[in-house]
């Protein structure tokens, strides 16, 4: 199998380290990839413009590619799986219109209203007025959303009613997020403890991965601003047996269905960010792909092939697909720019990456690097993650721990805390 992965972060470094295990993956062209990618065996990065959708489909017909995988959100949003499909190419991620599931935030609270998918009471804005009406009628906390895609930054959830005014201000008036702040959803504000579930689908079927947690505030103790995720642990036992199977019945399943019965089946990745409070699961967001950093602790778990499991999905197979977890546990420490996630400097020489690798037990994902000269230098504010498997989540912590230690750039951090928890149950 010839694989085309689009996308270069620690999610892609993640995917294609395990597409590359498959033993049918002959070849995976990564674009544009990133140095981790690069030193993989049978793996290569090229240069094309992403942004150019069919002149990525032309790439993927000329190297006769089986199959291309997408990774972030932006080229499934702007609509890369519907020119592959017109092609008759085989594409993992998708379509423009099934996307809307992450790309309009009022898209998938209408629909999860629609089909009884359990999530926060909301209400759709179209402007400051009738924003800030709700706003006075409801009182905080509460959280306003912008209805487009933000970076992960058009989240503000208000504990005052002028904070969440002040929001509805920036995002409508002042046009913080440009067009994705022209709706607005504001919504309950749910308390409880969030967890990632996701899982692959080809519109049909749905598997399920294990529930993963993320960090997404900058410093422990979940203090500071939001970033991209400063690490995940997998499983997350927050997400119980039952949890995960109502979670499975009650959202995953019923979504997959509603899209199709809409006439936008979804194929791919679908990430559901969820709330648990006590036995009661509810939607937060949902994302078209695979989460970054959730995919650095997933998929080293996974005991199956999966290229043949996205191939599956691409074709409308998944039903016979193996699909199996180890019964192991994965931690994944993200090691930051100093500044982030606000500015900060690159450029830093990165040192001690073969001997946190020595560990056979430890892999280093490149977020933000690159190659300067003959040596790995950084190129972003998420750097690496840093990620172990062991026995259990203690002994993956520790493990993942030791392994940072080893590796040393100017002005480096990372939270100390990470699965903190877990290891609190
Ligand atoms: P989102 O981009 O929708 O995932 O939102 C970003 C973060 O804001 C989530 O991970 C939650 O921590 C928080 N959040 C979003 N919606 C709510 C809500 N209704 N209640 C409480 N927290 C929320
Ligand atoms: N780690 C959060 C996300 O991928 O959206």
């Amino acid at each position: 199998m010839r694989i085309l992965l689009i996308g270069g972060g620690g999610r892609e470094h993640a995917l294609a380290w395990k597409l590359a295990q498959s033993p049918k993956v002959e070849k995976l062209y990564a674009a544009p990839g990133n140095p981790g990618i690069a030193q993989l065996k049978k793996c290569e990065c090229i240069n094309i413009n992403i942004d150019d959708l069919e002149s990525v489909a032309d790439y993927a017909e000329e190297k006769s590619i089986d199959l291309t995988v997408v990774g972030p959100e932006a080229p499934l949003v702007a609509g890369l799986a519907d020119v592959f499909k017109r092609r008759g190419l085989p594409v993992f991620g998708p379509s423009k219109a099934a996307a809307q599931l992450e790309g309009s935030k009022a898209f998938s609270k209408e629909l999860m209203a629609k089909y009884n998918i359990p999530t926060a009471f909301f209400k759709i804005c179209e402007d400051i007025a009738t924003a800030k009406a709700y706003v006075e009628e409801k009182g905080a906390p509460i959280v306003v959303k912008a209805d487009g895609l933000a970076a992960g930054k058009g989240v503000v959830v208000a504990m005052t009613k002028e904070e969440a005014l002040a929001a509805i201000d920036e995002m409508m008036a002042d046009h913080k997020f440009g067009n994705a702040g022209a709706r607005l959803v504001l919504e309950e504000y749910m308390e409880g403890e969030e967890a990632s579930l996701l899982a692959f689908t080809d519109g049909k079927t749905v598997v399920p991965m294990i529930a993963a947690q993320d960090h997404k505030r900058v410093f422990d103790g979940d203090e500071g601003p939001n970033t991209g995720g400063m690490g995940t642990y997998a499983p997350a036992p927050v997400m119980t047996d039952i949890l995960r199977l109502k979670a499975t019945e009650r959202i995953l399943k019923p979504v997959v269905e509603a899209m199709a019965a809409e006439g936008m089946p979804y194929q791919g990745c679908l990430y559901a960010g969820l709330m648990i409070k006590g036995d009661s699961v509810k939607v937060v967001e949902f994302n078209c792909r695979f989460g970054d950093p959730e995919t650095q602790v997933v998929l080293p778990l996974l005991d199956g092939d999966l290229a043949d499991i996205m191939l599956a999905c691409a074709t409308g197979t998944l039903d016979k697909a193996e699909v199996g977890w180890y019964d192991k546990a994965a931690v994944c420490v993200v090691m930051a720019s100093g500044g982030y996630p606000e500015s900060y400097e690159k450029g830093k020489d990165i040192i001690g990456l073969e001997a946190a690798a020595s560990d056979k037990n430890v892999v280093v994902f490149h977020a933000g690097t690159k190659y300067e000269n003959d040596s790995i230098v950084t190129a972003g504010g998420r750097v690496l993650g840093v990620t172990a498997v062991d026995a259990s989540i203690k002994a993956a912590r520790d493990r993942a721990y030791n392994a940072v230690e080893k590796i040393k750039f100017d002005k480096a951090f990372c939270r100390k805390d990470i699965a903190w928890r877990a290891l609190k149950r």
